[in-house]
């Protein structure tokens, strides 16, 4: 398997669209982009990814969730939560958001991704191919996920029920360079709008 970006097929050639990425954008009336939701378990990422994608749907925007729990159920179900795992998860998924953000999507991707060097990546693949890359940092602090513990998941890994639980037995690294950042004591319809607000803004979306 090729876990990193080293290419292991040889004899292979790019064959480039013959739609430009400025005719797409003018025939979807949007900047196909990856918003990346980062935070611990139950921080509300998936909450407000999927309240967000709503709203752009229902606005005639064309989006689609990647979502952690979901992906391992089909793409990435044999990853499982070690370091090494998590990059292999990161990095494929980072793949798929790029693909899916080129086609013209709005793609959001919710994934714990706790380690700097993983969200880098990521970043890198969206810039190497020219596409905008927005960093979400879900800042909610861990004895409020755990207060919440929707999934009963922390309860567990303090019982030692679950080896490398991020926030208990394994690292989250916070992010420094996050282009947004969503304060615990913002709504989930107070945080997409503040998001659908930032993708007006930044002429992602149609105004
Ligand atoms: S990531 O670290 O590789 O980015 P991802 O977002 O795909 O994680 O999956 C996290 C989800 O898996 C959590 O919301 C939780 O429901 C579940 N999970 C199961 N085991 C663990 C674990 N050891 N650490 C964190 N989350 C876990």
């Amino acid at each position: 398997m090729n876990m990193g970006s080293e290419h292991t097929s040889t004899n292979i050639v790019w064959h480039e669209s013959r739609v430009s990425r400025q005719f797409r954008h003018e025939a979807f009336g949007q900047q196909g982009c990856t918003l990346w939701f980062t935070g611990l378990s139950g921080s509300g990422k998936s909450t407000l990814a999927f309240t967000l994608e709503h709203k752009l749907i229902e606005a005639e925007f064309k989006s689609y969730v990647l979502d952690g729990d979901n992906i391992r159920h089909g793409l990435n179900n044999n990853l499982g939560f070690s370091d090494e795992d998590r990059e292999e998860n990161i990095r494929r998924v980072g793949e798929v958001s790029k693909l899916f953000a080129d086609a013209g999507l709005i793609v959001l991707s919710s994934f714990i991704s706790p380690f700097k060097q993983d969200r880098q990546l990521v970043r890198k693949i969206h810039e190497d191919a020219e596409l905008n890359f927005i960093e979400i940092y879900i800042d909610t602090p861990l004895a409020i996920c755990e207060e919440r513990d929707p999934k009963q998941l922390y309860a567990k890994a303090r019982r030692g029920e679950i080896p490398n639980f991020t926030g208990i037995s394994s690292p989250y690294e916070e992010p420094d360079n996050a282009e947004i950042i969503i304060p615990v004591t913002y709504t989930p319809e107070q945080s997409s709008q503040h998001i659908f607000d930032y993708l007006k803004q930044h002429q992602i979306i149609k105004p």
